[in-house]
């Protein structure tokens, strides 16, 4: 047990209806790259519980922290009496050089009949210039479509031991512990009509709808409001209502749910304050709601009061069924393969997800403690190096990780 912290890196949990579920065993057993089965390596079905993962490693940095959080998924496993199937899964640029798709149906189909996704991450220069519609991004927004997993949980804690790493001032970000519920299967990246036209001087234009339906904007409205209840009981809904029809709708929206949610003190912000916001007092948030592209830059920002976007875990659920989780950050092209990654996010994913998949909280907060004690005893990835610490690769800080798990 780590004293130094004690804090949970993401401390709501959220009622997901249909969660910790049993479901068929589908027998999966690790695939390697091209298809291949291989012996189940260290399966344990022989525990009390088994859970289908998929494994959607991606592309760049992704198969070496994705390693990473497979082991540590089966030490807490063995310590906790959980057994883990596992079926890997090309997604992104790695599915565009295998079959020509960045979401082959098959991936998208073993991600619906397994219990989670663990997803690490996608894109890379490599594919940067095809066109959007084969992009390794589309990969992603198809699956979290396909999936339907409408809400983004991404929190930003800041960590005593990170303080230091963040770029703003010390007394700033301590302390921060924010909650982004990002909606994330609607709006202006969904939005139809989309496309490209020409205008009626004859000029070539580019266009996309931003669009929310009442139901799209209640449903995420309450998933906020029910973590918010969890957290310190604060909900910030942030939009531009000022000027979009749209943001007008969703503000009308979560100020009736609220009715629901009477004991939930609710404020409303528009998107350009609250990114200065965010920067300049951080510890006025508590819980934020937001709409899909407002959601994607404001937890950008955020991420950057804890020090590194390299920490930050993510969730995306919907209202049954198996969720995706993976690291807040991108692919990091420029690092891949040489053994400089930070694979913490990707360790923490997993913990959200034995936490809010699962219910499975004494596993999930092993790894989060293993974490922490990890940070404590000085280890630092280059993204989080700060001076007087030990600077390691992403296999040194798996071997100090699984040291700190197995304890
Ligand atoms: C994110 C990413 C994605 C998004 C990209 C890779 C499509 O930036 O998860 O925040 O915009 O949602
Ligand atoms: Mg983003």
């Amino acid at each position: 047990m780590n004293t130094t912290t004690g804090r949970s890196l993401a401390p709501t949990k959220l009622h997901v209806p249909g969660c910790g579920r049993r479901r068929q065993q589908n027998n999966y057993r690790t695939n390697d790259r091209r298809g291949r089965r291989r012996p189940s390596g260290g399966t344990t079905n022989a525990a009390s519980k088994n859970y289908t993962l998929t494994l959607l490693p991606g592309d760049g940095i992704g198969p070496e922290i994705m390693r990473v959080a497979v082991d540590a998924l089966h030490e807490v496993g063995r310590k906790h009496d959980i057994g883990f199937s596992f079926e890997e899964k090309l997604v992104g640029g790695a599915a565009i050089d295998a079959f020509g798709t960045p979401l082959p149906e098959d991936t998208l189909e073993c991600c619906k009949q397994s219990d989670a996704v663990l997803l690490a991450a996608i894109g890379g220069y490599k594919w940067d210039a095809l066109e959007a519609n084969m992009r390794p991004e589309r990969g992603l927004l198809g699956l979290r479509a396909g999936m339907e997993v409408f809400a983004n949980l991404r929190p930003a804690v800041v960590l005593p031991q990170l303080a230091d790493a963040s770029s703003l001032k010390k007394d700033i970000v301590s302390g921060t512990d924010i909650m982004v519920v990002r909606e994330l299967t609607g709006g202006i990246y969904f939005g139809e009509p989309k496309g490209f036209g020409t205008n009626d001087k004859g000029e070539r234009i580019g266009f996309n709808t931003m669009v929310y339906s009442e139901s799209e904007v209640d449903r995420i409205a309450k998933v906020a409001f029910e973590i918010a209840q969890k957290r310190g009981g604060k909900l910030c809904s942030v939009e531009k209502s000022n000027v979009l029809e749209v943001s007008q709708l969703w503000k009308e929206r979560v100020i009736k749910q609220h009715e629901n949610y009477k004991d939930v003190d609710l404020s409303h912000m528009y998107i350009d304050n609250c990114a200065m916001q965010v920067i300049r007092d951080p510890k006025q948030f508590d819980t934020i709601v937001t709409g899909n592209i407002f959601g994607d830059i404001i937890s950008d920002a955020a991420s950057m009061l804890t020090g590194s976007i390299g920490m930050l875990p993510s969730a995306a659920v919907g209202s049954s069924g198996p969720g995706l989780y993976e690291p807040v950050h991108g692919s990091a092209p420029d690092i891949a393969g040489q053994d400089k990654a930070n694979p913490l996010a990707q360790v923490l994913s997993a913990a959200m997800l034995l936490r809010y998949q699962f219910g499975e909280e004494a596993a999930a907060k092993s790894i989060e403690e293993a974490v922490n004690t990890t940070l404590d005893q000085g280890f630092r990835t280059g993204d989080i190096m700060q001076e007087g610490m030990k600077l390691v690769g992403c296999t040194q800080m798996q071997e100090a990780l699984m040291k700190n798990l197995s304890k």
